[in-house]
This record gives C-alpha cells, structure tokens and sequence, in this order.
C-alpha cells in the first residue's frame, strides 16, 4: 500500500459541506502509480473505493466511508500550441479549477472564462459535466485520460466517447474510470459567451476573458454563500427537465417559472424559482440547515449541522415540491 495512507480520516474536513463521517482508509495519490496502488489495495481486500476531489459536491454519510478513499492529488498543467490562435491545456486532475481558470484568463485565452469561481477540482468537471453562465465544461473539453480499474489500462476519451448531458456524462455511469488529466481546446480569438442574462445585460464590457470572470465573479458574490465560512455545495438539486406537456400544465398555473426548451422536446426548468417563488422556501430553516436567502436551489449547512439534518431536511422540501409540482427532483451533489 502506498506510503501516504492514513485510516479513519474524517472526511468532513475534505468537503465543503463539512458533514459526515470518517473514511476507514485515505490515500493521497500524487503520481498515477499511487492511484493504481491503492485500487489494487480496494480490489485485493474487496473493499468499495471512492476518489475525493476537491469536495464541493460531496455530501458524506454520518457513518463514513467503509471503505479506500483516494484523494486526487495529481498535479501538472501542459500548454501545447494547436496553431496561431489554438492551444490544447491539459491538466492533472488535482488541480484546482478556479486557479486554472485565472491563470487562462490571465493569459488572455478564451474558453473557461465563464466557469469563474466555481470550487472544485479539474477532474471532478468532467464526471458532473460542470456549468455556469451559458457554458459547460463539455464545450471545452477535447479529450479525458482516464485509469480503468478493470482493465489497469489509461486511457484517453474523446469528448464524444464521455457521454456529456447536463450535470451528466459516461463517469457517472460507470465508476471503473477514474479521471487523471482534462485537456480543454482555448482559443485566442474573442468568443464572448454572454446568453445568459446577467451578462447579457452588460455584454457591452465583456471583450475579454478577465472582464466575463470579474462579473461572473461579482454575480456569484450575490448568489452563493462563502463555502469558507458555512457549509454549502452550492445547487444541492438540478434544474428538472421534463416532458413538455407537463412543462405546459406548469406554465398555465405559474407563467412566470423560467424555463430553458432543450433541442428535441423536453423543457429544462428552474427549481430555484419553484423552491422561492411557488414553495416559499427561500430562507427556509430547520435547525442548522437552510436554503440560502439569495438563491434557493443553494444548501447551507452552518456549523454544528449533520449529514443526517441535511438529509431530513432535503426530504421536507422534495416533498413540497412534489405536492406544489408533481416534479420528482434530483439532488445534484454526489452521495457516499
Ligand atoms: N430564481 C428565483 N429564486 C431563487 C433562485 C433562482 O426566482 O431563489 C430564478 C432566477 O431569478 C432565474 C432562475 O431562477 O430566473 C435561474 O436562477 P440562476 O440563474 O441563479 O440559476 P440556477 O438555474 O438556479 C444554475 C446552476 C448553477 C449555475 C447557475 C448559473 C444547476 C443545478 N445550477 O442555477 O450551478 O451557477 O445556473 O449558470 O444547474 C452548481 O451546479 O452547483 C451551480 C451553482
């Protein structure tokens, strides 16, 4: 077993929701030899095994984790030059994204601008697909190297072969691929993604990457609680999307509720406006739990709270919308 395992490491210090219990085993990988080490160290004692990232949409069972949590450390970022205007950026899956992030907008290229301030890791993106203002990960990504624990092979994945749909993709299906790198394809031609309507609205300024990360910076100060402070993972549910008619019968009884029509059919729609305009749960508290007075589809967990208050709490508010809506939510954050 590598080197760097510890036991019984309570992982409510590894995500930003800072619940839950402690991982019977924690490994710190930070070479893709510690990663396979410790998979044939879960494989060999038929032990579950679950890679940690940077935590900030993780909600821990009380219990802990029976079982070999691997805690990707990779590191690494690798600029190679497509042509005049492309550059390919792969980056080890440990890497923090927000310091990516700044470092490409920095460098005045464009294509993650948008996807400011987010916490988390590089490789967590891939697996949930993450997005924000107008822009997911998927629409950056040209490729994913991933270990196989069946086969012990690394692999790379084309973004066609990664199965991306909103917060969802092929490794949230199947768990034997286990992210090491993400290679985004930048551009430093200007390509302002602005649909979304807070910088629509002053689309004007936004001729640069830095100019898209400081209002995306300045909305989400409005919308999201500092997960330094309290503990949060911000969306706790998806946005739900649904068949269209009953995205019609919705409409008819509140016209108001955003909703986002997909290509063929089914109708994305706003939980955070179900949960703050038709269920009135802005702000709603039990104990330490509490849907965030800015933006309601935001769970806060202040100090003191239980994954267990989270979890009775999330079934309050599931079951009202239910009762308002009809609409079966799914929870965005990643359960063990
Ligand atoms: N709304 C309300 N009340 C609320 C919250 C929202 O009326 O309390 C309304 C807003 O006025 C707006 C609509 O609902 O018309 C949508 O709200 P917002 O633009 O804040 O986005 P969202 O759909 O609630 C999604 C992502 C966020 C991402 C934002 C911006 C999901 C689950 N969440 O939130 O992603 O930052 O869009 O692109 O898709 C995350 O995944 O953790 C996350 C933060």
């Amino acid at each position: 077993m590598a080197s760097l395992t510890e036991e019984y490491v309570a992982l409510s210090q590894y995500v930003t929701l800072k619940t839950g219990g402690a991982a019977r085993y924690f490994v710190t990988a930070t070479t893709p030899e510690e990663v396979t080490t410790a998979v044939l160290f879960a494989q060999q004692t038929k032990l579950p095994l679950f890679v940690l990232g940077g935590g900030s949409n993780l909600l821990v069972s009380d219990e802990g984790f029976p079982g070999v949590v691997i805690h990707m450390k990779l590191l690494g970022r690798t600029y190679t030059k497509i042509d005049s205007t492309t550059v390919l950026l792969t980056v080890a899956a440990g890497e923090e994204l927000d310091a990516v992030v700044a470092e490409t907008t920095r460098l005045q290229l464009w294509g993650l601008e948008n996807l400011s301030h987010i916490p988390g890791s590089v490789g967590a993106t891939p697996i949930q697909n993450v997005g924000a203002y107008g822009v997911e990960v998927s629409d950056v990504i040209t490729e994913v190297t991933v270990f196989d624990t069946i086969t012990k092979k690394i692999i790379a994945m084309k973004n066609e072969e990664c199965a991306f749909s909103y917060r969802h993709s092929i490794f949230k299906e199947k768990n034997n691929l286990i992210v090491l790198s993400v290679t985004f394809l930048l551009s430093k031609i200007p390509s302002p993604k602005i649909s979304y309507a807070d910088l629509a609205s002053v689309s004007d300024t936004l001729t640069t990457p830095q100019a898209i990360r400081d209002t995306v910076i300045a909305i989400r100060a409005q919308k999201f609680p500092d997960w330094n402070v309290v503990g949060t993972a911000g969306s706790f549910f998806k946005n739900p999307i649904i068949e269209n008619a009953h995205a019609q019968a919705l409409h008819a009884k509140y016209p108001d509720i955003p909703m986002y029509p997909e290509a063929h059919g089914p109708v994305k729609i706003s939980l955070g406006y179900i949960l703050d305009k038709i269920c009135g749960l802005k702000g709603f508290a039990v104990g330490p739990v509490r849907l965030f007075e800015k933006q309601a589809l935001v769970l806060v967990a202040e100090a003191g709270a239980t994954t267990t208050d989270i979890k009775n709490f999330r079934k309050i508010v599931l079951d009202t919308v239910f009762e308002k809506t009809s609409l079966h939510v799914e929870q965005e954050v990643t359960e063990i």
